[in-house]
């Protein structure tokens, strides 16, 4: 399962494209709109396009079929590789379809049954967002969506890449890798979370104690 970055935090996405664990980057208005507001926002996508290199999703704020698609046309002037995010609503599918028509990738953001991403998929989506920790928030088990999109892609072989999003704990990336997404979109703080074990830590420490003990016994012999 790649691992996307889910922020429009410069630092953040600096921070992990260094480590290598990251193949792309998902971006929303909410994320943007947490950020600097005299930063110019074409410019800080770009930037974050540079620093990760692979795949980066911008999203539009149209929700009508023209707009999006207009929308979309100003993102690939400035970001030629950029993913179109479209929201999952049938205005938004009939955008996917043109968007698909002219080869243009998109990732259906805003889906939260297998239905929406059945439509998703049939619309040409490239990717399906899969919002699991929101359907978490109300009651519901988010990840099993995710079990019934792979199970349903599997058995009809569908091609849209199952990405799922709205993570909130190194749970649900662990969860989200044994459903089989394609892809799970992480937030900084659950992904440096799953990085860490204080076994490694408490290990690490020993290794190094150890290590100076017996160099200091090397120079006392030596
Ligand atoms: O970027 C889309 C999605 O991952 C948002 O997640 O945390 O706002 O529910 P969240």
């Amino acid at each position: 399962m790649e691992l996307y970055l889910d922020s429009a935090n410069l630092n953040e996405i600096r921070e992990v494209a260094a480590l290598g664990i990251i193949s792309g980057v998902t971006t929303n208005p909410s994320l943007i709109a947490k950020e600097d507001p005299t930063v110019d926002v074409k410019e800080r996508i770009k930037e974050i396009h540079t620093l990760v290199g692979g795949h980066t999703s911008v999203e539009v704020v149209s929700t009508d079929t023209a707009g999006m698609l207009k929308e979309a046309e100003e993102i690939l002037k400035w970001l030629p590789n950029a993913t179109i995010k479209i929201p999952m609503i049938p205005t938004g599918l009939a955008a996917v379809k043109e968007l698909t028509r002219q080869n243009i990738p998109t990732n259906v953001t805003l889906s939260f049954s297998a239905t929406q991403a059945l439509a998703a998929n049939n619309a040409g989506a490239t990717y399906v967002s899969v919002f699991v920790g929101r359907l978490d928030d109300i009651g519901y088990d988010g990840m099993s969506v995710v079990r019934d999109v792979r199970a349903i892609w599997d058995m009809q072989g569908l091609p849209s890449l199952i990405l799922a999003a709205s993570i909130r704990h190194p749970i649900h990336i662990l969860e989200a890798a044994k459903a089989g997404a394609d892809i799970s979109t992480c937030p900084y703080k659950p992904l440096m979370q799953s990085l860490k074990n204080p076994l490694t830590d408490a290990g690490l420490k020993a290794f190094l104690a150890d290590y100076e003990k017996w160099k200091k016994e090397v120079e006392k012999v030596g």
